[in-house]
């Protein structure tokens, strides 16, 4: 067998058990599918308690000779990137490995000719149009680090994660379509730069023709620097273990983290991961709806489908603009082969009913996917019977922003499925379940603590900026292993993901500290202290509940809900806006002044027969006013 291709559930045990049992060889043959400038000389060093991992040590590669220059010879006029513009009237786009090549080539010598080289950071915030996978092509290709912020986010929260990893350039456009709406990005951007001190560059790629402020000397179109420069742009030599991206997400506490992935190990697992989940054949048509500005569209959209030579689909707009029928249509008229999606895109499509799914054919789909967030049966049984036809295997994929890549899952339709059940880990991948005393759950059906025992070659290496960071929140609460964060049980060998054990909440798939939205809260005027937490919302899987306490006086609700609302807008973005606001006369606090999240959590749930011990409570009134007050 080629060890690269799982192509029976045997292939999968074998390979499974392969590389538990002699990991260095079973990587080494992974990683000699791909094209290297040097071999390496290391397969894995690694230590947990650092941590301190390196893959492939002293190895040469750069990740785009094998997204792009390693298909040209056999593969260069097949279909690289299909681009689907928000507007359905709007022509679509379809780009060549050559061209792409070509394209990526070009937009990496802009960014040389403006002295941006490797090691230098770079903030991609742009909407989802063909130059942001170009963009992020370009900038592997000279061996700058990208680190794409989703457009969705304010300019206070560009402007951190400008600063904090201090960007030499910014590239975006000048407006951006999203259903309905038509949006200025490049005021954003301009709103964030004004402390942003670092940044000496902004491309810009013209997408709505808007009218747009214009800083010379820092600002220069797309369109125009790309037109009269070379394509040829050699690939720079990148060590293994040198940076390729950087990418935020919320933790339990403080600010956003940067997550490190690196060059050589990201690649191995993002091109390994891709072609056995999706179970991929040449000329299939794939297509993944998230959006490049998270982890999924990095490895799911760009890297994983193109290290396969496969032709991936990107889609500008939303699923239910100008109808709910949006992403049926589409499929239809790509003949889509692979879906992958989120199960609150899924259930709020499913809320909309049948009628907009009937009437499409859908008869090309061979895997639909899941990711982000569990997906509840009813939500399982509705994409599987509306969606796939019951004819599909849906593949569940367990991963997070830190694994680079997808951790379990089934294999297309290798796997025996089981809804609601992610399945079992990949080969190389060691998941155990841990109870509160750091000790493995062997029996079936208990829940625990989610931790991956052994390293694998798209392993987070560190938080930019801040290794202590990355050591304290995955590597420290269980000794020797990677704590990932979740709770999980398992049946059968397979895995069954819980949810979040930690402070975060996942909104619509989107990861949310409950801390950094306080702090957002709690810059507004009117607020003493609030609390944060997540409960069951029907489409978005977990809503954001805000608890309240307010200066002494009089106040309006509504101006109230407003000052609240646009502090977290400002601060964060749309994307954290609190679902529900209860105004508090006070927050359940014990007698050392911490805040019982647990009461507040069960007052969100409307779960509050049972209130578990609040004797250490300074106030145990408190509880009653909060349950009378509970919207
Ligand atoms: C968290 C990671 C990596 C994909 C996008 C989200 C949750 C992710 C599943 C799934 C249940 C899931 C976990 C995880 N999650 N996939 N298939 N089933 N939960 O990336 O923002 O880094 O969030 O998303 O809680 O820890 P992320």
């Amino acid at each position: 067998m080629n060890p690269f291709e799982i192509t029976t559930y045997k292939e999968y045990q074998d390979s499974y058990e392969n590389a538990k049992n002699n990991p260095e060889r079973f990587w080494d043959d992974i990683a000699s599918h791909y094209s290297w400038q040097k071999k390496w000389s290391k397969t894995l060093n690694w230590d947990f308690k650092g941590p301190k991992i390196s893959w492939f040590e002293d190895g040469k590669l750069n990740i785009t000779e094998n997204c792009l220059d390693r298909h040209l010879k056999k593969n260069g006029e097949s279909t690289a990137l299909i681009w689907e513009p928000n507007n359905p009237k709007e022509p679509e786009l379809r780009m060549s490995y050559y061209e792409l090549h070509s394209a990526v080539c070009r937009f990496a010598n802009v960014l040389k000719s403006r002295g941006i080289k490797k090691g230098d950071r770079v903030a991609i915030y742009m909407p989802m149009i063909p130059e942001l996978t170009i963009g992020v092509l370009a900038c592997a290709r000279i061996g700058a680090i990208h680190s794409v912020v989703f457009a969705g986010f304010s300019s206070q929260a560009l402007t951190d994660r400008i600063n904090d990893s201090t960007c030499c350039a910014v590239l975006t456009s000048d407006g951006m379509y999203r259903g309905a709406k038509n949006l200025a990005i490049k005021t954003t951007v301009d709103e964030a730069l004004k402390s942003c001190p670092s940044v000496k560059t902004v491309v810009v790629v013209k997408r709505d023709n808007r009218n747009i402020q214009w800083t010379h000397g820092r600002d220069i179109w797309h369109h125009e620097a790309v037109e009269n420069i070379s394509d040829f742009c050699p690939a720079e030599a990148m060590d293994s273990e040198d940076v390729l991206f950087i990418l935020y997400t919320s933790g339990s506490t403080g600010k956003p983290k940067g997550v490190v992935h690196t060059c050589g190990g990201y690649m191995v697992y993002a091109g390994y991961s891709f072609k056995n989940v999706f179970q991929y054949k040449a000329g299939d048509i794939y297509w993944c709806t998230a959006d490049v500005g998270w982890v999924t569209g990095h490895s799911y959209i760009i890297y994983g489908p193109l290290l396969n030579c496969a032709t991936t689909l990107m889609f500008e707009g939303i699923p239910t603009w100008p109808t709910a029928s949006r992403f049926w249509e589409i499929c239809d008229k790509y003949s889509v082969n692979q879906f992958y999606t989120a199960p609150t895109a899924i259930r709020s499509l499913m809320a909309l009913g049948n009628k907009w799914v009937e009437g499409f054919s859908l008869k090309n789909l061979k895997v639909i996917g899941s990711v982000g967030e569990p997906i509840n049966k009813e939500a399982w049984d509705w994409y599987d019977k509306m969606i796939g036809k019951s004819n599909c295997p849906i593949v569940d994929t367990w991963w997070q922003t830190e694994t680079g890549g997808i951790m379990i899952s089934g294999l297309g339709n290798l796997s025996e499925q089981k809804p609601t059940f992610a399945g079992k880990p990949l080969p190389g991948i060691e998941p155990v379940l841990l109870d509160i005393n750091g000790r493995e759950i062997l029996d079936d059906g208990i829940e625990g603590h989610l931790c991956v025992k052994f390293p694998w070659p798209s392993m987070l290496r560190t938080i930019y900026g801040n290794h202590q960071r990355c050591k304290d929140v995955y590597f420290s609460n269980y000794d020797g292993y990677y704590f990932t964060g979740d709770g999980a049980k398992r049946e059968e060998g397979m895995y069954r993901i819980i949810g979040r054990v930690d402070d975060v909440i996942n909104v619509s798939g989107h990861r949310f500290g409950t801390a950094e939205i306080e702090n957002a809260i709690n810059s507004s005027t009117l607020v003493t202290e609030s609390a944060v937490v997540g409960y069951p919302h029907a489409i978005k899987g977990q809503g954001i509940y805000a608890f309240i306490s307010l200066e002494a006086g009089d106040h309006n609700e509504i101006d109230v809900n407003n000052s609240i609302i646009s502090a977290v807008v400002g601060s964060i973005g749309h994307i954290a806006k609190p679902d529900i606001i209860q105004i508090a006369p006070g927050l359940p606090k014990t007698r050392s002044g911490k805040i019982m999240r647990r009461i507040l959590r069960k007052i969100a749930e409307g779960n509050t027969k049972d209130m578990g011990d609040t004797s250490t409570l300074l106030d145990p009134s408190v509880i009653d006013s909060l349950i009378k007050g509970k919207k």
